[in-house]
């Protein structure tokens, strides 16, 4: 009996384990599929720097996190309903939100820009393909740095505003985007596009 669940659980791990298999982007189309996520990616980083930057000179930094928590999302379908058949979101393997949670893909790129970064040669973007139910989907990754200005939110939590600490507890009792460096990487940019769109 032991033996027979030793080896359900074995195979039951085994299953789970399994990785989204990469798919090779031929060169002709890397160009393609980097030039629409460098779109995509550049649309929703205005819409985030812009109405942060109005909602802090609105409500100074706590405030701005309360603009933060209810609107990062929501820019985010906005983009995606304009872009229509490409969609962008920002993922971080230490991630404020639950929503940003990486998936295992995700996580492999993560660990290789940051690899990459360790060795001072991290590149602009990553592009790759994955099939899904028989569908085949390019995937653009782009890294997100950590800036001095992000540390305001982001940084070590000794260093930060109280009243800023105060409502990210509040909103985010999970949070793991804290204890930041300058020049880290805070995480990706993902847009992924349907190949047959291209
Ligand atoms: C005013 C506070 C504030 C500042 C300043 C700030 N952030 Fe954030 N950040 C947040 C909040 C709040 C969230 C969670 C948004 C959500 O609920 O989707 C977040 C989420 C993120 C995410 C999505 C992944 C996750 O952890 O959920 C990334 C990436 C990110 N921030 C990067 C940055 C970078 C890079 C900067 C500097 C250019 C920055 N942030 C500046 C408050 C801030």
């Amino acid at each position: 009996m032991r033996k027979i669940l030793f080896l359900f659980i074995l195979l039951a791990v085994g299953a789970c384990g399994l990785k989204e298999k990469e798919i090779k982007v031929p060169q002709e189309e890397v160009g393609k599929v980097a030039a629409i996520g460098e779109k995509a990616t550049k649309k929703l980083m205005a819409e985030l720097k812009s109405n942060l930057g109005k909602a802090i000179r609105e409500g100074g930094m706590p405030g701005a996190i309360e603009f933060c928590a209810g609107k990062a999302q929501e820019l985010a379908q906005k983009v995606n309903r304009e872009l229509v058949v490409v969609r962008v979101s920002r993922v971080s393997d230490k991630y404020r939100n639950p929503k940003n949670k990486p998936d295992s893909l995700d996580m492999k790129v993560i660990r290789m820009f940051k690899e990459k970064l360790r060795k001072g040669s991290l590149p602009p973007y990553y592009v790759t393909a994955v099939e899904r139910g028989g569908k085949l989907y390019y995937v653009y990754y782009k890294p997100i740095r950590v800036a001095p200005f992000c540390l305001q939110c982001h940084g070590n939590p000794e260093e930060m505003d109280p009243e800023v600490l105060k409502v990210l507890r509040e909103k985010y009792p999970e949070d793991k985007a804290l204890n930041y460096k300058a020049g880290d990487l805070r995480g990706v940019f993902k847009v992924v596009i349907p190949a047959d769109k291209i």
